[in-house]
């Protein structure tokens, strides 16, 4: 906040995504607030509330056209707001095109290589570009300035930077791409690639989390398109118009808004094991995140099977409780993921389970924020098996709940948390032996090495938080400002 007063007085602020951070939904004859799980909207909703501004999103809500206004604005959070919320509508029909099929059936899959093949169809790019107009103008009508700060997030909107800079030219357009960017011949089969490209090179910074994603998109820039790229200054120019590319690795609020209220962790632990019928001795290890097929979640069910394998010793010991939130479930992709995920869990237990005793339980339910936050402070070792992954949020947030210094990370080497997280015990997801020889070292671990390792990680993560990850982009943003001022006057 004191950021945005100092060095950007007097600027108008939107934050554009797909998902909304507050969702109302109609329920028993009431609205009930959901907060989605999505890495995007945990970090960018402290921000918004430390910065105030507007927030333009879809409205996904059964019940979030109850509570606009005349002009399809809510203030939220509910009960304390503090920014504006502006809903866009769209139709079912625009809805599979844009979001299930061009975002999550095309890009999603052809960004992370997790090898499930993309699908392009063309009436489905026609309604991503309609949608992205669709923002674009909600954005410009709702600008009271020529020249506002717009923070543009993800895959749903590149062509968004473009669009906007066409009708407000001098406004600062921050585009976040908040998953990876590919090696230039995996995003050669894209064929909008082009007009993608073009659409994301009307920012004025283009974030990535890794400089290995930054390097990846200069490399597809150079090989797909006429324009001049200097590394050096980390710039690309098309057109005229010229685009920093930077690596800002997005984090979370410290302290987490759900650590307030939060029992002590043996209160949780007992909460946990009260709730599940566990014994009071048992370990728990703990997976929580949305039922993608990026995530890993079929190899780590593998990984309990192979250490319970391998170490009997965890037999009747151990517990895993792993936690999805349904996501996307209308394309068979994550259908069949879940379908898979249910089947292996039942041959696991039965494998390995008795009457009293199932290694893992399965449980699919979205879960609000202070339970994801009770159930990390229970476990004692957290698994995060990405494929891929742009950052991985969830690994932050377990290493944030545990103000106890205890718990293991066991992270994969393909989320990009792995850059800044190395005292976790770093993983191949593919590689099952070497998951499940970290889950047996994780559970072993002695009490001094566990807390120094969570120590480390804990000050890491505290200092590169969410408002300083905000803070760069926001400073390069002032930077490039002034030096459009000083340019305007030659
Ligand atoms: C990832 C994406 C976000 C998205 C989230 C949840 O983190 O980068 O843009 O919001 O997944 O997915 P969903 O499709 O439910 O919004």
């Amino acid at each position: 906040h004191d950021l945005l007063d100092n060095e950007l007085p007097d600027t108008e602020v939107f934050v554009v995504s797909n998902r909304e951070p507050y969702i109302h939904n109609h329920a028993d004859g009431r609205i009930v607030v959901q907060r989605p799980a999505s890495g995007l909207v945990s970090a960018l909703e402290p921000v918004m509330r430390a910065c105030g501004g507007t927030w333009v999103a879809h409205g996904s809500g059964t019940a979030d056209r109850d509570t606009v206004d005349a002009e399809d604005h809510v203030q939220v959070p509910p009960g304390s707001p503090a920014y504006r919320l502006r809903r866009v509508w769209m139709t079912d029909e625009e809805q599979e095109g844009y979001y299930y099929g061009l975002a999550n059936e095309g890009l999603w899959p052809l960004c992370h290589i997790a090898y499930v093949r993309p699908i392009f169809r063309e009436s489905d790019w026609q309604q991503y570009v309609a949608i992205n107009q669709r923002f674009a103008d909600a954005v410009v009508r709702e600008a009271t300035r020529p020249d506002p700060v717009i923070m543009v997030q993800d895959y749903h909107f590149a062509l968004l930077p473009r669009m906007i800079r066409e009708q407000l030219p001098k406004a600062t357009i921050l585009t976040f791409w908040h998953i990876p960017w590919p090696n230039a011949e995996a995003f050669g089969i894209c064929p909008w690639k082009e007009e993608i490209i073009e659409g994301l090179l009307g920012s004025t910074v283009l974030g990535f989390h890794t400089r290995s994603h930054c390097n990846n998109f200069f490399d597809t820039v150079d090989r797909y398109m006429e324009s001049r790229i200097d590394r050096e200054q980390a710039s690309v120019t098309l057109g005229g118009h010229e685009t920093m590319v930077r690596p800002y690795p997005i984090s979370i609020e410290w302290p987490p808004a759900a650590m307030e209220g939060q029992a002590s962790v043996p209160d949780c632990r007992a909460t946990v094991i009260a709730h599940y019928g566990l014994p009071d001795d048992i370990r728990i290890g703990i997976g929580i995140e949305r039922f993608d097929y990026t995530k890993g979640i079929l190899d780590r069910l593998h990984a309990m099977d192979d250490l319970l394998t391998r170490y009997p010793e965890w037999l009747g010991k151990l517990v895993f409780i792993q936690v999805v939130a349904p996501t996307r479930t209308k394309l068979a992709s994550y259908a069949t993921l879940q379908d898979d995920a249910i089947r292996l869990t039942e041959e696991i237990n039965q494998r390995h389970g008795s009457e009293t005793y199932k290694p893992i339980l399965l449980v699919i339910r979205h879960h609000e924020p202070d339970e994801v936050y009770q159930l990390f402070r229970a476990a004692d070792v957290c698994v995060v098996s990405s494929l891929h992954d742009g950052m991985n949020l969830v690994a932050k947030e377990f290493v944030a709940s545990r103000d106890d210094e205890g718990g293991v990370l066991v992270l994969s080497r393909f989320a990009g948390a792995s850059s800044e997280l190395g005292e976790a015990l770093i993983i191949n997801p593919y590689d099952i032996h070497g998951m499940s020889d970290a889950m047996h070292r994780a559970l072993s671990m002695p009490e001094a090495e566990r807390r120094e390792r969570m120590h480390l990680m804990r000050t890491h993560v505290r200092e590169r938080n969410v408002y300083r990850w905000a803070g760069q982009i926001l400073l390069d943003a002032s930077r490039l400002r002034k030096r459009q001022k000083v340019a305007d006057f030659e």
